[in-house]
Formats: C-alpha cells, structure tokens, sequence
C-alpha cells in the first residue's frame, strides 16, 4: 500500500530551547513542508517523563510552538499542536506498551543515560517513552521523522513495534478489511554531521538544556550580546584555525565553532575553512558571533512577539489539534477494532 509521504516530528517542551535545537531539529522542518504533509507536535506527555513545574510546562510549550512559526513552519500548511490535547496519543501508547518487550525497553540507551544509577526512582513513564514516541508517529502513519542522532535508536523501536503489531495482529488485519502493512515502518531522516552541535565548553559533549552551564549553549532567546559573550568565552585549544577540514580532526571545540558557521551561513566547513583557515580565534570568533547575531535576533524577536500574546498561539495549537485529531481518530477506530474492542 502506498503511504502518503508524511512527516512526523516532536520536541520537549522542557528547559530553554537552543542552537542545538534549532539547527538540529527546527530548521530542518521547514523544507520538508514543500515535499510531504507535516506534523510537528510540542510532545508535553513526554516531557512530564521527568518533573515539571506546571507553569513553566505551558510557557516552555507555547515556546516551542512559537519557534516553530517563527522559524518558518507555516501553521496553515502544517499541523502544529501539543501532544496531549489529542488524547488518542495515549490511547495508542497503551496498545503499544503490550506490544512492546521489556527486553526492547531495557535497552534503550537513552533510558539508561537518564535513569544512571537511579533506576527504580525513575518514573514509569520515562521507561515507556520509546512506546509513547512510536505512537506519536504510528497514529499519523508518517513515512518520514526528521530526527538527531541520539534518536536513532527509538526510531528502531517504532520500527519494530509497527511490524509487530501488522504480524501479531495480521489475521485480524485482513479479516477487518485492512492492508496487512496496516503502519507503516517509517524512515528516519538522520541529519548529518554538520548540525550536531556541541556545547560550548566542551566540544566532546552535545549542547544540551539539561546541562548545569548555561554558558554551553545559545538559547534562542538570548539578546545579541548574551550571544557575543558566549561565543567569545567558548573554549578552544590555542592554535589558530587549521588551513584544511581534515586538521579540525581530533580539535572538537574548533571542529564545532567551524560546523556551527556553517550551519548558521548554509555553507560547508571546507568553506569555512577556504575562508578563514590560518586565521585566529579572535578574527574567528567576532565573524562567528556577528553571524550567528544576524541569524537568531529575527527567530528571537519574532519569538517574543508570538509568545507574549498567548490567545493567539493557543488558539493555533487548537486548530493544529483540531485538524490533528481527524487523522488520530481515523487511525485509532481501525485499532480498536484489530484489537477487538468493542465500541
Ligand atoms: N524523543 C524526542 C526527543 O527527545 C522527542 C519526540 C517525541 C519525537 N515524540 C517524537 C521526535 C516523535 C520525533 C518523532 O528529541
């Protein structure tokens, strides 16, 4: 059966968004608009996972969705919405969670990062997560997920749990009149290396909002000056920049300022490099932040106006559930009768 190509993807409202976020996951979702229909969901379920403080929950919610639009997702072209106002994304994630073996769980090594030591203080939600996030993408049959790295992993997962659930249920498929690929077993679109972006203090680790340093990462609603600073106290070694690509190796602070400029310019590191290679860091540096200045001070100012009127982006995160629930339904009543509930 041929799927229409759909996009699916989802950030945490949790912590300040940053670079990372934005050029690992943000910016990335709006071409897809041109190619596939479009979901970007701000998955709230997810984030309470871990504490959160319920007024920081809905402001970091009308954050993200604000990045979105400010980024350039058009809410009238793309579903735009919160996870849990479309309550078959729970509903999904049940089915899911009896479909899913502990022993797939057990290794997710991001559960295992968050958990560390501390496993049976962890909710039972963070263990479920992987389920939660393969319902996400299964209710809306999306082909595609723009994705980092770190979410390969659970992208497998989905994978895994769309095939079990069409072999499982593959007598009930075809007696209820369904395709016997009823999911689809989606894709993940990796992005490359270019747009992992590392903390600025230490550029083996990635930029993350749960690190302690704020001074590691550009929140994307810092002013141009908070910007300039960072960029200008960002570790680096104290040789200046390297005349080819290839001396970035085994130089992770200098390899990711150069990636960094390059994402930001949409250019290459070679670019880069054919420009300011030889060069120190204190001509680097100032191009770099002046740069990242001209990108971000638009996406933050355009941020601040849409979060400040809360009306308006709420009432967009309705019409995006609105529009979102139609296909979650349509979905879920073919489940429920695959799996024999009775309505
Ligand atoms: N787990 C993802 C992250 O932390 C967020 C997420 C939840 C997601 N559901 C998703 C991403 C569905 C892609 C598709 O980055």
């Amino acid at each position: 059966m041929a799927f229409t190509p759909r996009v699916f993807s989802g950030i945490q409202p949790s912590g300040d968004l940053h670079l990372g976020n934005y050029l690992g996951a943000i910016r990335r979702f709006v071409p897809l608009q041109d190619t596939h229909d479009c979901i970007y969901c701000v998955v709230d379920m997810h984030a309470i996972t871990v504490w959160q403080d319920p007024d920081d929950l809905r402001r970091a919610t009308r954050e993200v969705a604000a990045a979105f639009i400010a980024a350039g997702v058009d809410p009238k072209r793309s579903i735009i919405f919160n996870q849990s106002q479309i309550v078959q994304h729970a509903e999904l994630a049940w089915v899911f969670n009896c479909i899913a073996r502990m022993g797939w769980m057990s290794r997710m090594t991001q559960f295992k990062d968050k958990a560390g030591k501390n496993s049976e203080n962890v909710s039972l939600g963070l263990f479920a997560y992987p389920s939660l996030m393969a319902a996400d993408i299964l209710l809306y049959k999306a082909t595609h997920v723009p994705v980092g790295d770190d979410q390969k992993q659970h992208l497998e997962l989905t994978r895994d749990i769309a095939a079990k659930f069409n072999n499982d249920y593959a007598a009930s498929i075809a007696k209820e009149g369904f395709e016997p690929d009823f999911f689809p077993i989606t894709e993940p679109l990796i992005a490359g290396p270019a747009t992992r972006i590392m903390s600025l203090r230490d550029g083996t680790k990635k930029m993350s909002k749960s690190d302690p340093s704020d001074q590691s990462r550009i929140s994307l609603l810092d002013d141009a000056d908070t910007i300039a600073k960072k960029i200008k106290r960002a570790t680096t070694d104290p040789e200046p920049l390297p005349e080819t690509v290839e001396g970035l190796k085994g130089r992770a602070e200098a390899d990711n300022l150069v990636g960094i400029y390059a994402a930001l310019s949409d250019k290459t590191k070679a670019d880069v490099i054919a420009e300011y290679g030889g060069k120190g860091w204190g001509t680097f540096k100032p191009a770099l932040a002046e740069l990242a200045v001209a990108v971000l001070a638009p996406i933050a100012s355009e941020m601040r106006r849409l979060i400040d009127d809360t009306t308006a982006i709420d009432a967009v995160l309705r019409d995006g559930a609105e529009r979102g629930s139609v296909i979650a339904e349509a979905t879920m009543k073919d489940v429920r009768r695959i799996v024999g509930f009775i309505r």
